[in-house]
């Protein structure tokens, strides 16, 4: 449905050129959920809008369909309202001299869909209706709360029925809770509309809840791309481990393993650590040791008989309901774990710190 092949995008300033977009691929099967996730400035609006034909690239290739819609060097650029995408902005862009039906009713009386007057009543009904807003429709726009001004500019995007929705951090604006219910109503009705969406945030949970797949980006780059799963399960690069949900990291050596230890461990400042090395990692590389707080076993008496076990002080503990955060102490290391919250577990106490290997990523050192 999108196919993006090499898409990049500077913009030019009196202090210089600002490389936006250096070079991304990706495409969106029909009726897929994508999501770019990452943090501010790394280039997540300007691909949209180069996507919906707002900016025009420096180069790279867009399709949408079959259809080039952006091809450098051949001169093919087609404008906006000929791309047949919907558009929703952080910011709603809905306007408020406008009641709820004339807004939506907008881009088909004056947009580049415009539609026979018959039609229009009857499309902004549907639109309406999809949103859960049917009884509002002459309400004046500024009266409506912020969940459902996000609603009307979801309409108005839906209104024409695209092939491809765009959103940019479109539940930005909302408070937590009617963020969360939004999330699923919004994944909802853009599966039973089978529509492809491209989507942008900076919010990891919400990629994860909203999304088939996830782009990460960092500086313009898009440096893995997978489903929710994949993303937070293997993580293939520092920084994704880091940005979608909390890691831990220790660089080591891959060195041979000693004392019951596999073939070849990571020694690393805690100690020899055993995990799964993939064939492309070898001996003597420099690594990086990635895993999850919330995979971390704490132990309150010894270990011997366990792999990856040290010895440790809990030095920070934050009692967060559902269970403890805490962070241990042990040797030059601050490492992040997570326990049971009815663990009896006190600050200050001697604990151990067990780290599965199974549940340890390597990655080479950066
Ligand atoms: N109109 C512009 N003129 C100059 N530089 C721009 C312009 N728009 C964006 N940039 C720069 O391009 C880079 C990417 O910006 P972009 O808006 O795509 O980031 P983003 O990932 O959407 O960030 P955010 O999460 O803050 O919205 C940034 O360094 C930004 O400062
Ligand atoms: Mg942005």
């Amino acid at each position: 449905m999108l196919r993006v092949k090499n898409l990049r995008k500077s913009y030019f300033m009196s202090e210089g050129a600002v490389p936006a977009v250096q070079g991304i691929s990706f495409d969106i099967d029909e009726g897929v959920f994508l999501t770019l996730l990452g943090p501010s400035g790394c280039g997540k609006t300007t691909t949209l809008r180069c996507v919906a034909g707002l900016e025009t690239p420096d180069s790279g290739e867009i399709y949408i369909g079959n259809e080039p819609v952006f091809l450098d060097g051949k001169g093919i650029l087609v404008p906006p309202f000929r791309r047949g995408v919907g558009m929703v902005f952080q910011s709603y862009a809905i306007w408020p001299h406008m009641t709820v039906f004339e807004n939506v009713a907008f881009p088909l009386v004056h947009g580049g869909f415009k539609a026979p007057k018959a039609q229009v009543k009857e499309r902004v009904r549907k639109a309406l209706e999809l949103v859960g807003l049917a009884a509002q429709e002459n309400r004046p726009a500024p009266f409506l709360s912020g969940g459902q001004q996000q609603r009307v500019s979801l309409a108005r995007a839906l209104v024409y029925e695209p092939k491809l929705l765009l959103l940019d951090e479109p539940l930005s604006n909302l408070d937590a809770k009617l963020r969360e219910e939004m999330r699923l109503e919004l994944r909802e009705l853009v599966k039973r509309l089978k529509i492809s969406t491209l989507y942008v945030t900076h919010d990891q949970e919400e990629a994860l809840v909203l999304s088939d797949q996830i782009a990460v980006m960092s500086e313009g780059h898009i440096l893995q791309k997978g489903s929710p799963r994949e993303i937070y399960l293997d993580p293939r690069h520092p920084f994704v481990a880091n940005f979608v949900g909390n890691a831990n990291f220790i660089e080591g050596f891959v060195e041979p393993g000693k004392n019951g230890h596999p073939d070849f461990v990571v020694g690393t400042a805690l100690g020899q650590m055993s995990c799964r090395l993939s064939s492309e990692i070898a001996k003597g590389e420099r690594v990086s040791l990635v895993f999850r707080p919330e995979d971390v076993v704490i132990h309150t008496t010894a270990q011997s008989s366990r792999v990856n076990t040290f010895p440790g002080i809990i030095e920070r503990l934050i009692f967060l309901g559902n269970r403890i955060y805490c962070e241990i102490r042990s040797g030059a290391f601050l490492l992040h774990g997570e326990t049971n919250a009815r663990t009896e577990i006190q600050q200050g106490a001697n604990v151990f710190v067990e780290i599965p290997a199974d549940y340890v990523r390597v990655l080479r050192a950066q």
